[in-house]
């Protein structure tokens, strides 16, 4: 048996009848299973909210999208990422974030996630980088990331970029509703594996909307049937980060946030922000 970590108090809830979803959800906490609590489960309000701000997260990364090219600062993208989210009455999240000082995170090469945009890093041809934007509008979260090729790249990076996708789309067809945290790890796991490269194991998606990070902790490698519980309503990323070469990161610790290879071979990251329904995720930023 399980231990759950997470004890619910699904009978209590000021008299009112349990609802199938209830029951269905008390009957694998009864089997020892982790299960959400009532709060990430989201309202229909609080969804449209978060899809609100899924609209100008998508906004921001289409406009990166469209400017970004060789010869131009992170600094430059973190501008672009600040003006068009606060034109559109939006916040950067990242922004003062647990003292993270810029509007989004700009990860080149062998950074894992969470490079910090600078004027004196320069974009170079062949560089593949990763821009990770997180959106509040009316208080509501929206998180999203895509990788970059600058120019032409070698097919070797340009390999680990199309996987990285390739692991966040089986990662998202493999969350059905009931399924668990640790079925999409697997899946992740497997893809990764296959194409001969490692998953990152230190860092991990969330919950994600009415606040930054949220549980449930989104493993990227793990096994089946572990985790938590993902029932319809639950918000949250996926956002497997890929080496080519071992799964090790290390902080630097020059900055405490940037977070490389250890290895310090090429890293890609794919993120959406997604909604479980009754038949299976919908992207809610793109
Ligand atoms: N957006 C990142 C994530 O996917 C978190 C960045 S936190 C920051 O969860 F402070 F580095 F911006
Ligand atoms: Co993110
Ligand atoms: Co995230």
């Amino acid at each position: 048996m399980l231990f759950n970590k997470n004890p619910r108090n699904w009978r209590v809830k000021g008299g009112q009848p349990l609802t199938e979803m209830d029951k269905k959800i008390l009957s694998f906490q009864n089997r020892g299973f982790l299960v959400p609590t009532r709060e990430l489960i989201k309202t229909p309000e609080q969804i449209e909210g978060i899809r609100r701000s899924g609209v100008i997260n998508t906004g921001v990364l289409d406009l990166v999208a469209s400017e970004i090219k060789a010869g131009m600062s992170t600094a430059q993208i973190d501008k672009l990422v600040y003006d068009y989210t606060l034109d559109h009455h939006a916040t950067p999240a990242c922004l003062g974030y647990e003292g993270f000082p810029k509007s989004c995170c700009t990860s080149i090469n062998e950074v894992v996630c969470h490079g910090i945009p600078s004027e004196d890093e320069i974009l170079e041809e062949g560089d593949i980088i990763n821009v990770d934007c997180t959106t509040i509008l009316d208080g509501y979260y929206a998180d999203a990331s895509r990788m970059f090729i600058i120019g032409e790249t070698t097919p070797e990076k340009k390999r680990l970029v199309d996987v990285a996708l390739e692991c966040l789309q089986v990662g998202a067809e493999a969350c059905k509703p009931y399924s668990f945290v640790g079925d999409q790890a697997a899946a992740i796991t497997k893809h990764a594996h296959k194409n001969g490269y490692t998953v990152v194991r230190d860092l991990c998606g969330h919950g994600v909307g009415n606040e930054f990070h949220e549980e449930p902790d989104m493993e990227h490698y793990g096994k089946k049937g572990t985790g938590m519980l993902l029932v319809p309503g639950m918000v949250f990323t996926i956002e497997p980060m890929i080496n080519m070469g071992g799964w090790e990161v290390f902080v630097d610790s020059e900055d405490d946030w940037t977070v490389v290879s250890e290895d310090e071979l090429p890293s890609a990251q794919w993120e959406h922000t997604f909604l479980m329904t009754e038949t299976g995720l919908e992207i809610l930023t793109h």
